[in-house]
Parts: C-alpha cells; sequence; structure tokens
C-alpha cells in the first residue's frame, strides 16, 4: 500500500504530512498512518510542536465515503482525534482548499489552525442526510459559538477563511508558504509556555446561549422551517443543543447514537445514492479514455431571449467568453439588459461583488446575425421552439462555424437527429437542454443524436461540468427523460381534479412528499399558455387547462390561473371561479366527482411517472436508473432525501407500484397506466430498477 502519511522533522517541529490523492479522504490507511506518526512525535523528546497537512490541492476534504455500510475498521477517526488530544505538545493543523466533514473534524481536534488564502471550511455532512459523527457537532461551537456552528451544520455549506478567522475557527492566515507559515506559528506555541488547552475543554462561546438559549431556539425553528421531513437536519439541531446542555463526553457519545442512527436509515441511504449517481452518470458505455473532449475556449449563444440569456451567463460564470446573437438590435438589446439586470440584482444582494459583475458582463458580447459565431468552440442553439426556423440556423451554423464546433440545440421537444440533418457535420451536433432558469437550474440534459460523434458527446458533458451543471446523457424522443415523465403527471393533475380533488389538495399532497411546489402552483408560475400553444400544435387537449387559458388565465403572469394573485404577489390564493369551472367541466364530460384522499392522490402523481420511466429506461433513452434520479433531484424538485423517482420506486417495492397502476388503469380507462413491461419484469422477478444497468453502464 502507498505511503499516505509521512513524517519530517524541521528541527524541533514534527510536520507529518497526508498524501492521498485525489482529496486526501480519511480512509483506514491515512487513519492507521497518522495514529503511528502521532506515538512517534509525542515519543520523540526532540520534537516540541506538530504540524498536521496534507499534500497536494486539499487538506482532508472528508471521510472515505466508500467505506460507509461497511464494517469500521479501527483506527476510527475518533481514536485518530484522541491521539491528538492526549499528545500534550501543541498541533497545529495546516489547511487549504476544502476543509471538509472528518477534514475540519481532525483540524478542531488541533489546538490551533493556520489557514492558506481561499480555504473553505464546512461541515457538510447533512447533505449525505447523517451529521458530522467525530465531535464536530461538540467542538465547533466551543470554538464559534453555538448560533453560528448550528448555521453552519444544518446548511452544510463551507465558510470562506476570512470568516472563519473572523470568527475564531481559523488562529491565523498564512501569508506565502503555508507549511512555513505554520511551523512557525507551531514553535511560537511551545516557546510561549502558555497552558496548551484543548477545543473539548473551551466553554467560553458556549456561556452566552447556556445562559439564555431563546436565540438558538429561533435560529433552530427558522432553519429547520425549510427542511421539513427531513431527519439530517432535526438531529443537527440536537446534537448542537447538546455542546451547551452536556458535558463534552455526554455531547459526543450522543452525536455518536445520533449519526449511527442516521447513517442506517433510508434518507441517508437514499442522498448517498444521489451523490453516487451524479458521479455515475458521467461515465458513458462506449466513451473509454480514449475519447478525448475537444478544446473549449470561447462559446456562442443563438437567441437572446429567456434561455439564451441564462444560458450566456453560464459561460459568463465560470470566465468563457461568449457571443450572444439575436436577429436584430431590438431583440438583442432587450437580452442584454436582462442579464445586466441579473447580475447587478446578485451583487446587490451580495452574491458576487460589483467589479466581478463587471468582468462576468464583459465577457458576454452581444452581436446581431449568424455570421458571428465564426470563431465559437460550442453554439447553444436557443431560438423560439419551430423546426423550419432551427433547421434553417443550423445550415447558417454549418456555414459559419469552424470545423470541429459542437454544434448544440436548446429545444425541449423537437427531433435533434432531424436539426442535425439540416447540416452536413451531424456528428457535431447535439442536444443540450438547460433548465429555466438556466443560470441557476443545475440539471443539463445532454441528448445524443444517432449521428453524434462520442467526442462532441465527451465536449458537450465535460463543458457542461465546467459551467457547473449537472449533466445527464438522454437519447432522443418527446421530451426526453424529464419533461417526457412529467407530462404523464401533468395528465393525472387534470384527471384528478376532475374526478373531485381540489388543486390546493393536490398541491399540498406533492408539497408534503417534500417538491418544492406542486403541479398546478408550477403550472401557473411557468405560464399556462405555454403548455396550450404546444397542445394545439400537437392536436392534444387538458379540458380545465385549455378552459383557463380560453379565459384569458395564464397563470401568475396574468394575475390568475389555477389560483388567484394579488397585484405583484406570488402567493396562489384557491379561485372559487376555478373550483366552479373544474365541476362544469366534470359535469360536461360526465365524471362522477368523489373525495379522493392523500395517499389516491400522491400514488397517481408518482406511479405514471415511475411507470414512464421504465420505458425510458427499457428503451435506452436513459443509460441507468440512477440518470433519471439525478434528472428529478436536480430539474425538477424531487426530494433529494427520498432519492428520486427509481430509487424511491425501489423502496416501496416494485410489485406494490405494479398493483397500483393496473388498479389506477382499471379506473381510469387509460390502458397506458397498466404496468410498462420492464416493471411488469422487475416485479415478477421481486427485483428492483437497481438491478437494471443496461446496455453495458457500470
Ligand atoms: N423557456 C423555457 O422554460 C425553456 C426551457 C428549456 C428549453 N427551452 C427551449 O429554448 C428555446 C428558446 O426558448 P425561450 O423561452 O428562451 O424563447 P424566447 O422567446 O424567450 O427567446 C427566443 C429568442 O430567439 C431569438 N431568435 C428568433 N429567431 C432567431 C434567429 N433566426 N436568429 C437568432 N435569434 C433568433 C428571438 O429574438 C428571441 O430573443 C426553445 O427551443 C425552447 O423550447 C425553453
Amino acid at each position: 500500500m502507498a505511503n499516505v502519511v509521512s513524517s519530517a522533522l524541521e528541527r524541533d517541529v514534527a510536520v507529518i504530512t497526508i498524501d492521498n490523492p485525489p482529496v486526501n479522504a480519511l480512509g483506514h490507511a491515512v487513519r492507521q498512518g497518522l495514529v503511528g506518526a502521532i506515538a512517534t512525535a509525542k515519543a520523540d523528546a526532540v520534537v516540541k510542536a506538530i504540524v498536521i497537512a496534507c499534500a497536494g490541492r486539499t487538506f482532508c476534504a472528508g471521510a472515505d465515503i466508500t467505506e460507509f455500510g461497511k464494517p469500521a475498521k479501527a483506527p476510527s477517526l475518533a481514536d485518530v482525534i484522541n491521539a491528538i488530544e492526549g499528545v500534550g505538545k501543541p498541533v497545529v493543523a495546516a489547511v487549504h482548499g476544502t476543509t471538509l466533514g472528518g477534514g475540519l473534524e481532525l483540524a478542531l481536534a488541533c489546538h490551533f489552525r493556520v489557514a492558506a488564502p481561499g480555504t473553505r471550511l464546512g461541515l457538510p455532512e447533512v447533505k449525505l442526510g447523517i451529521l458530522p459523527g467525530a465531535g464536530g457537532t461538540q467542538r465547533l461551537p466551543r470554538v464559534i459559538g453555538s448560533e453560528k456552528a448550528l448555521a453552519a451544520i444544518v446548511s452544510g455549506e463551507p465558510m470562506p477563511v476570512e470568516q472563519a478567522l473572523t470568527d475564531g475557527l481559523v488562529d491565523r492566515s498564512a501569508e506565502g508558504d503555508l507549511a512555513v507559515a505554520a511551523i512557525a506559528f507551531a514553535r511560537e506555541a511551545a516557546a510561549s509556555g502558555k497552558p496548551l488547552r484543548l477545543v473539548r475543554d473551551r466553554d467560553d462561546r458556549l456561556a452566552a446561549t447556556r445562559g439564555d438559549r431563546s436565540a438558538f431556539d429561533k435560529a433552530a425553528a427558522a432553519l429547520l422551517a425549510r427542511k421539513q421531513g427531513q431527519q439530517a437536519p432535526a438531529a443537527c439541531v440536537k446534537a448542537v443543543a447538546n455542546a451547551f446542555t452536556l458535558p463534552f463526553d455526554e455531547g459526543l457519545a450522543a452525536e455518536r447514537a445520533l449519526f449511527r442512527a442516521l447513517l442506517d436509515g433510508d434518507q441517508s441511504r437514499a442522498l448517498r445514492h444521489i451523490f453516487f449517481a451524479e458521479r455515475e452518470a458521467n461515465k458513458i458505455p462506449g466513451l473509454g479514455p480514449a475519447v478525448q473532449a475537444r478544446d473549449v475556449v470561447t462559446a456562442a449563444v443563438i437567441g437572446a431571449g429567456t434561455m439564451g440569456g441564462g444560458i450566456a451567463m453560464c459561460f459568463a460564470n465560470v470566465g468563457i467568453p461568449v457571443t450572444l446573437v439575436d436577429t436584430a438590435a431590438e431583440p438583442l438589446a432587450r437580452g442584454m439588459a436582462t442579464i445586466e439586470k441579473n447580475y447587478r440584482n446578485t451583487a446587490a444582494r451580495g452574491g458576487i461583488t460589483s467589479a466581478e459583475a463587471d468582468r462576468r458582463l464583459k465577457l458576454i458580447t452581444g452581436k446581431v446575425g449568424n455570421e458571428n459565431v465564426a470563431k465559437a468552440d460550442i453554439i447553444i442553439e436557443a431560438v423560439f421552439e419551430e423546426m423550419d426556423l432551427k433547421r434553417r440556423i443550423f445550415a447558417e451554423l454549418d456555414a459559419h462555424a469552424k470545423p470541429g464546433a459542437v454544434l448544440a440545440t436548446n429545444t425541449s421537444t423537437l427531433d435533434v437527429d432531424e436539426i442535425g440533418r439540416a447540416t452536413k457535420r451531424p456528428g457535431d451536433v447535439l442536444g443540450m437542454h438547460f433548465f429555466s432558469p438556466a443560470n441557476v437550474m443545475r440539471l443539463l440534459e445532454v441528448v445524443r443524436g444517432k449521428a453524434t460523434a462520442p467526442d462532441a458527446l465527451a465536449t458537450a458533458m465535460a463543458v457542461g461540468r465546467r459551467i457547473a451543471k449537472v449533466p445527464v446523457v438522454s437519447g432522443v424522443c418527446y421530451g426526453f427523460i424529464g419533461n417526457r415523465m412529467l407530462h404523464k403527471r401533468s395528465v393525472e393533475s387534470e384527471r384528478l381534479i376532475l374526478e373531485g380533488a381540489a388543486p390546493e389538495a393536490v398541491d399540498a399532497a406533492v408539497v408534503a412528499f417534500g417538491f418544492p411546489m406542486g403541479p398546478f402552483a408550477m403550472g401557473d408560475l411557468a405560464g399556462l399558455d405555454v403548455g396550450w400553444r404546444i397542445r394545439k400544435s400537437r392536436g392534444a387537449t387538458a379540458a380545465v387547462a385549455d378552459a383557463l387559458c380560453e379565459a384569458g388565465r395564464f397563470g401568475q403572469k396574468t394575475g390568475k390561473g389555477y389560483y388567484l394573485y394579488d397585484a405583484g404577489l406570488r402567493t396562489p390564493k384557491p379561485d372559487p371561479e376555478v373550483a366552479k369551472l373544474i365541476e362544469a367541466t366534470s359535469a360536461r364530460l360526465g365524471i362522477k366527482r368523489r373525495a379522493i384522499g392523500d395517499q389516491e392522490i400522491i400514488e397517481r402523481m408518482l406511479y405514471p411517472m415511475i411507470n414512464e420511466a421504465a420505458r425510458i429506461l427499457d428503451e435506452g433513452i436513459a443509460l441507468r436508473p440512477g440518470d433519471i434520479d439525478v434528472v428529478w433531484v436536480y430539474g425538477y424538485g424531487w426530494p433529494a432525501w427520498r432519492g428520486g423517482p427509481m430509487h424511491y420506486a425501489d423502496h416501496i417495492g416494485l410489485p406494490n407500484i405494479a398493483e397500483r397502476l393496473g388498479h389506477y388503469a382499471k379506473q381510469t380507462g387509460d390502458a397506458t397506466l397498466a404496468p410498462a413491461a420492464l416493471l411488469s419484469r422487475l416485479a415478477a422477478e421481486a427485483k428492483g430498477f437497481a438491478s437494471h444497468n443496461p446496455k453495458g453502464a457500470a
């Protein structure tokens, strides 16, 4: 096994260095190495102080999560921490990069922390449905105070080094060489002769909350209000409260018990599934290491509308110069003005500095005419959703784009293969389907056409990651992965209100499940006219939605849709007129109305989507079940702690879902609700979707 921990003596200071690429995860070999090195330094009379540092791009960024779910192998991180705390000489953590999770817990066991510029420190465990299990919830409050620790631990967000320095988490920021600064600090500490105080023995920052915990409780309630149904944030609050209500060792034992319970629970399993599925989604069968992504230095976006503007911002946000093209000065100016307003708002809210806003704006050049794409390495088209227009534009791009440029369309519904055939280079054409608002939403469906070249696909995936998206490959079909499933939910939600459920009851059940919004509130937000236009062009109908649109109720933009909106407000209010309209529509269609419970609502909102996902998998449109879960978590607000639709279906059990789908197929007379072939087969074999990894997908 490679030597992942080494020691060197710098005169009277032992420097223990962890070197376990890529992120110095605290796996078993590292823990073992640390315990050995600490014992040696403790025993060596020459050593007056110890520095713990990491090689490579970061200090330990956390536990080795591949060890989760396996029997723990001693020494544990707690054993390493005990060894540090028992050393009796000053121990300094020299931190840089992302000092996260177990890495920060290790640093908190040291007497002091010296940090390089740019370091980010945090305890992100809550994002995996657990809590810091090696003393983080007990030590961080002792260093920065209970309320600040609570916010950091419940949100899981890392703090920049500047804040860590102000709050006392970092004792000194290193100018110049980190190791040199840390060694100097350690030597000073040893020479000062001041008594050494461990974090566990500190009490000064807890005293105020112990005297009056009302501010803590208020902060906790506010944090948890946004995390309903989730176990880990609630457990984090409990653990942090223990820091000021229990003696240290009892707080530590309680933290351990909470950690174990969460680790064994369904929510943490679901969140870890999503964590791995997101990484897995980057592995594409047939795209081995031999397939290199093409270089991308500059980009162009065609269409300066809602999507085009957002997409251009994605490039500028990461420093890639982008040309934004529209047909005339007017729409271009409107698009550029919207972008500027967005950046100014972000700066005003403190999200970025105004200098950074200027820098990003400078990276976006507005131009009229498609001949301006000649220099771009990747071009993303986001014009109106019309096939003839898109084909014409791709023919123009073919004439102007340089050889090897990737030509992408942001179409939501059109056939990417047909668009590709408008060029003489269909191998360079693919879909890059962003979600609105494009500068915010993380999901990117990368649509692989029949002719798309492997390296064009690899380029789109790499660009997606570079612009901070979560890219998932989809094959070509109507609606791709996400919207094709969503369509099933829309059909069913329309049926539910005709059969007797109120729109607000459907929305409430979906929100209680964990979505940020229900289907009707979402329709009102997106604009009901969008779907109406699409339905008309496809000869489809939706009785209630069509009637609302015919009455000019397009949703929030017209102040009314399924709900009523007070001027300037976005809070949906049930509208008795809509209730009447729905009842009249039910009567006209001869549908008998009845009371519908939450269980039925949830089953009918989710199971038809799961059924469609089974078809999407079977057809090879999605490469693997985890990809579908990633699409729904990052693009549609599926609660990550429920693991996405496929993981959730496995949790419920496919035989149960197949039985309910059969029941609803009969109840509604809609044969497409009957269990799909793959779902039936897996249910009969008592298997889950997780067992289905088709076509050589890893
Ligand atoms: N709005 C969404 O939520 C969303 C989400 C995903 C994908 N999409 C897709 O993105 C595309 C754009 O949608 P949008 O909502 O941004 O539309 P939009 O109407 O806001 O913007 C379209 C822009 O394209 C410009 N344009 C039209 N013809 C052009 C041409 N020949 N050359 C250059 N520019 C031209 C228009 O002037 C306009 O500025 C569509 O294909 C749509 O299906 C939209």
